[in-house]
């Protein structure tokens, strides 16, 4: 509720609200809350972690699974999700640590590591709200371009126009990014029951448009549409899938954009 509602806090989401409204988390039956990483969610993070401050608000009967972790990266490192989620919010809130759920991308066992993932969902009675950001490419967590509707937590290669916008992280060292994630798979966002997507920036714009305005595409995740991007040193695809636009068959999704990001619409 408190996620959601600061996310709009002038303009409730009516029914949605309404049912979250009587959720109350207790110790025995905890909020479930997926969570992203990246630069979309810092401002909601700054903005729930003021809120907590001022004892508004408590993360102590929340349990929370994060989206993706880069494989091959110990989770000290600077820029593992396992360390931004700590630096960016855990740290400033009154989560127990033990409630906090994030996939250890160096695992010995990397597929127990994921399945072990969705079953801990599952003991949890799934996930209530997922707040998530998008790739350029259209993706959801790690979920690039082709991910199946049907996927679960699982190891995924990088698509290479990931790898480039994520070399921001890397001191823009492209070869520092690792090349493989673990990542909830398009069937586990989709099984959550709320969706919330915060997408920024004209850099966003093409992947919003393919989401939402794609009608005569409808999900053209599965049908293939005509739109040639080239990226430099990529291999040039002529037909592009859009991860994102799966959301159309969720029923309780919200995509909140800037202006930057609606300009394709
Ligand atoms: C990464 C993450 C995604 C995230 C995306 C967007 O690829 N795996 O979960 O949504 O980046 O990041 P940003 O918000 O920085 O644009």
């Amino acid at each position: 509720k408190r996620c959601v509602s600061l996310i709009s806090t002038d303009r409730p989401f009516s029914a949605q609200t309404n049912r979250i409204n009587e959720f109350a988390p207790t110790p025995e039956r905890p909020f479930v809350l997926g969570l992203p990483t990246g630069s979309s969610p810092i401002v909601t993070y700054r903005a729930l972690i003021k809120l907590v401050k001022a004892g508004k608000l408590s993360f102590k009967n929340v349990v929370t699974f994060n989206m993706d972790e880069y494989v091959g990266i110990p989770r000290e490192h600077p820029e593992s999700y396992h360390t931004f989620m700590f630096r960016e919010f855990f740290s400033h809130i009154d989560i127990p640590p033990s409630q906090v759920n994030i996939l250890d991308g160096t695992a010995l066992d990397l597929v127990e590591e994921c399945n072990a993932y969705e079953e801990r969902i599952k003991k949890y009675g799934g996930i209530e709200l997922f707040l998530g950001g998008i790739g350029e490419d259209g993706h959801i967590a790690f979920n690039e371009p082709g991910s199946s509707l049907a996927s679960r937590t699982r190891i995924k290669t990088l698509a290479y126009d990931t790898i480039l916008a994520n070399a921001r992280f890397f001191n823009n060292d492209i070869s520092a990014v690792p090349r493989m994630a673990l990542t909830v798979g398009v069937a586990t966002v989709l099984d959550a029951r709320e969706i919330v997507i915060i997408v920024t920036g004209l850099r966003k714009a093409l992947a919003l448009s393919k989401a939402i305005a794609g009608v005569e595409e409808g999900v053209n995740h599965l049908v293939c549409v005509s739109v040639v991007i080239v990226y430099p040193e990529s291999n040039p695809l002529p037909y592009r899938k859009w991860t994102v636009s799966a959301l159309q068959n969720h029923p309780w999704t919200l995509l909140v954009a800037d202006e930057d990001a609606t300009s394709e619409l």
